[in-house]
């Protein structure tokens, strides 16, 4: 992986099709999707059950991108080698999920993963500050973690352009992750954001068997947001 700030879409699988995710994932990417997120939820941190350290294994070989792993679990510590094997690129956890975040970015990185920190919507970047040279990923939650489809946050645009301001000239990359559409994307773009987190808008309208849906998705989310930062669509 090497770092740029060109906008990136990352479709989570949280809204493909569970019972066909290789042929899933091969449609995104084939639509032209630059990473795949993968929401993991453990029931206790957030309000719903997904995907362990065995379905991430399982669906890796699909994957040609980047593999993005969001970890929506506490506490996280202890299954960071697990996820890490299972093949995740980027391996992001959140700063509520425990005391000890500098411990966890610490094993993610020393597990061979680049380290991602989400922040929920009711967190501040305070936290953040002292930890800047230990992340390459920053994931503003725009919705409260749990589900996929929920309303856009609009207060986290604000979050955002000071997050960017704070990153400077650091090699971290701001993703957004919840309720990004072609209207909402071009606000957290225009803001400082690069990667796109998007579940429901990308597979919305489409299958595995009819993927054109999921490329027209796709452009329309990086040209929103391509136009917002003045970089040609
Ligand atoms: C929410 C997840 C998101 C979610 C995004 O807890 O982290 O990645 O799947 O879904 P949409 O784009 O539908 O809001
Ligand atoms: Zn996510």
């Amino acid at each position: 992986m090497t770092f740029d700030r060109s906008i990136k879409i990352a479709p989570s699988i949280l809204s493909a099709d569970f019972a066909r995710f290789g042929a899933e994932i091969r449609a995104i990417e084939d639509q032209g999707a630059d990473w795949v997120h993968v929401d993991v939820m453990d029931g206790h941190f957030v309000p719903n059950l997904t995907f362990g350290p065995p379905l991430c294994a399982a669906i890796r070989p699909h994957i040609r991108t980047v593999m993005d792993v969001h970890l929506m679990i506490s506490p996280v510590d202890p299954w960071i080698d697990a996820f890490a094997q299972a093949g995740a690129d980027v391996l992001t956890a959140h700063l509520e999920a425990g005391p000890h975040v500098h411990r966890t970015l610490q094993a993610i990185r020393g597990a061979g993963c680049k380290a991602g920190l989400a922040l929920n919507p009711g967190t501040g970047l305070d936290g953040v500050e002292n930890l800047l040279d230990m992340i390459d990923l920053v994931c503003v939650m725009t919705v409260n973690p749990g589900f996929g489809g929920q309303k856009f946050i609009h207060s986290q645009i604000d979050k955002v352009k000071r997050l960017r301001a704070l990153i400077g000239d650091r090699p971290i990359h701001i993703e957004i992750d919840g309720g990004i559409t072609p209207e909402t994307a071009p606000l957290m773009a225009a803001a400082g954001a690069d990667v796109l987190v998007a579940g429901s808008a990308v597979f919305k309208g489409g299958s595995a068997d009819d993927p054109a849906p999921y490329g027209a998705n796709i452009r329309a989310i990086r040209a929103a947001a391509e136009a917002a930062t003045g970089v040609r669509a």
